[in-house]
């Protein structure tokens, strides 16, 4: 249990810009155990197995319902994807203002704001986002680097 708790949170977007000022320790309990505990919530929901576990800690797009309703609940719960299933930074940024300075903030804004071209694509599950969350997957993991966001599984 431990392991799978470890696991999750860092399979959780932890979102630390390179460089920039660190967090105070506060800071960073608070950021790690409101990650934290949307994900263990999110695995109560959508039970991983290892396979899947494994596939989406090697950055690999999530195929299977499961994982991909999964990933949709973290991106959900981080405020990356609105309630309507569309990738969103709206939620994520106002929260993130509370514990980043503003040039990490804006970063981060930028780093979701490219991934919002897949709300264009067709879904055939709606608000659920688990569809969404696949196609927005790759695009998280394909730009992090570029705007210094480590995504850490
Ligand atoms: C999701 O985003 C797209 C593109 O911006 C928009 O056309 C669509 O209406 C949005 N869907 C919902 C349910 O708001």
């Amino acid at each position: 249990m431990a392991n799978y708790i470890l696991a999750i949170c860092l399979l959780t977007f932890v979102l630390f810009s390179k460089g920039s000022s660190a967090l105070t320790n506060a800071q960073n309990s608070a950021v790690l155990s409101t990650l934290l505990s949307g994900a263990i919530q999110c695995f109560g929901e959508h039970p991983l197995s290892a396979a899947e576990m494994d596939a989406i800690k090697n950055k690999k797009t999530p195929e299977t319902e499961n994982a991909k309703c999964f990933a949709a609940c973290v991106f959900k719960r981080v405020g990356i994807m609105d309630n309507k299933g569309n990738i969103s930074g709206t939620q994520a940024v106002q929260n993130a203002k509370k514990v980043f300075d503003k040039d990490s903030v804006k970063k981060l804004e930028d780093f979701i704001g490219e991934c919002t071209k897949v709300n264009n694509q067709h879904v055939n599950d709606g608000a659920k986002g688990c569809d969404r969350a696949k196609l927005a997957f790759p695009c998280f993991v394909n730009n992090a680097q570029k705007y210094g966001v480590s995504l850490n599984f």
